[in-house]
């Protein structure tokens, strides 16, 4: 007989629509959950206290597990936080969220693991709070993150991000169609982020002028939602595209789906997350959006999600 848990958590996955790396410098970002794809977390009784990630075959020991373990890290920061021992219990960890693909995937499995234990211990706690304990284990899976990635799993909703500061709502005037797609090549985020680091660090004029540029379409991109110009959004992801590029993040086969999206009728598309690989998105308008998806398929995205931010999706 199959045990049912006495408790489970979820997240959503993440895309960044404008202003991934300048983030990490102080610059502002735009983030939307995406709940097509999502991370569970389900409680167990048990003997010890272990969590099983049943995607990546891995089972680990919370008490034995070092402290740069990115599971018994959360595990022990939700006890420390409620103040209560290590329970003796299954935590199991699902996703369907690509790893290294700039979905989001590590915040969420985090966020999710939070949510189940917080259930499992009837202890209630603000998302600021949440948001706060997976920001800490991201310091393990990027070294120096912006923490616009565990914002947005946490709060749910599309946010407004500058680096230190609670995050901001913003108005959609109307709906925007994003497709999703991965080019199947996985990037890990810590190390684009170290690459366009160690780059600053060379040249710090230049990537402060190019931070600055992502940042100032920022900007205009919040506008051009809050307005609904669509086209001006558009040309917007192109640019903040081509500044990622001369970052040094952009790979073949991100323009590759890039140039397919915007010849088979999107306004405009860019890469999301730290790059190298990962996920693409193009703003596409609704009656092109199968066509768009269908031409991303045939050249060779492994996956394409369609999501949809709406104006009641913004409180
Ligand atoms: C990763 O989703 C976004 C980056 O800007 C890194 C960060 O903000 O921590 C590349």
């Amino acid at each position: 007989m199959q045990a049912t848990p006495i408790a489970h958590g979820e997240a959503p996955g993440k895309i960044i629509l404008f202003g991934e790396h300048a983030v990490v410098y102080g610059h502002p970002a735009i983030a939307i959950p995406v709940f097509q794809v999502h991370a569970r977390a389900e409680v167990y009784r048990a003997q010890t206290c272990t969590v099983e990630a049943v995607d990546l075959r891995r089972r680990v020991h919370v008490n034995r597990a070092s402290e740069r373990n990115p599971f018994a890290r959360i595990v022990k920061l939700v006890c420390a936080t409620v103040r209560r021992p290590l329970p003796p219990w299954r935590i199991v960890v699902t996703s369907d969220i690509p790893i290294a693909a700039g979905l989001g995937s590590g915040a969420a499995i985090s966020a999710a693991i939070v949510r189940a234990m917080l259930a499992a211990f009837d202890v209630s706690l603000e998302d600021a709070a949440i948001s706060e304990l997976v920001y800490e284990v991201e310091k393990i899976h990027h070294g120096t993150p912006s923490g616009i990635d565990n914002t947005v799993v946490v709060y749910e909703r599309p946010i407004w991000f500058v680096r230190g500061l609670p995050p901001e709502p913003f108005r959609v005037a109307r709906p925007l169609h994003l497709l999703i797609a991965d080019t199947g090549k996985p990037s890990p985020t810590k190390i684009a982020v170290e690459d366009v680091r160690r780059a600053w660090e060379r040249e710090p004029q230049r990537y402060e002028a190019l931070f600055q540029a992502i940042g100032d379409l920022t900007k205009q991109a919040r506008s051009a939602i809050e307005q609904g110009q669509l086209d001006a959004l558009g040309a917007l992801m192109n640019a903040n595209h081509a500044l990622l590029t001369e970052i040094g993040v952009s790979s073949p086969e991100l323009d590759a789906l890039i140039e397919t999206a915007l010849a088979a009728g999107a306004v405009g598309a860019k890469l999301s997350g730290a790059g190298r690989g990962g996920n693409m998105i193009a703003l596409t308008p609704k009656q092109a959006v199968s066509q768009v998806e269908n031409a991303l398929l045939n050249a060779g995205a492994v996956r394409v999600l369609h999501t949809t931010l709406r104006p009641m999706d913004v409180v």
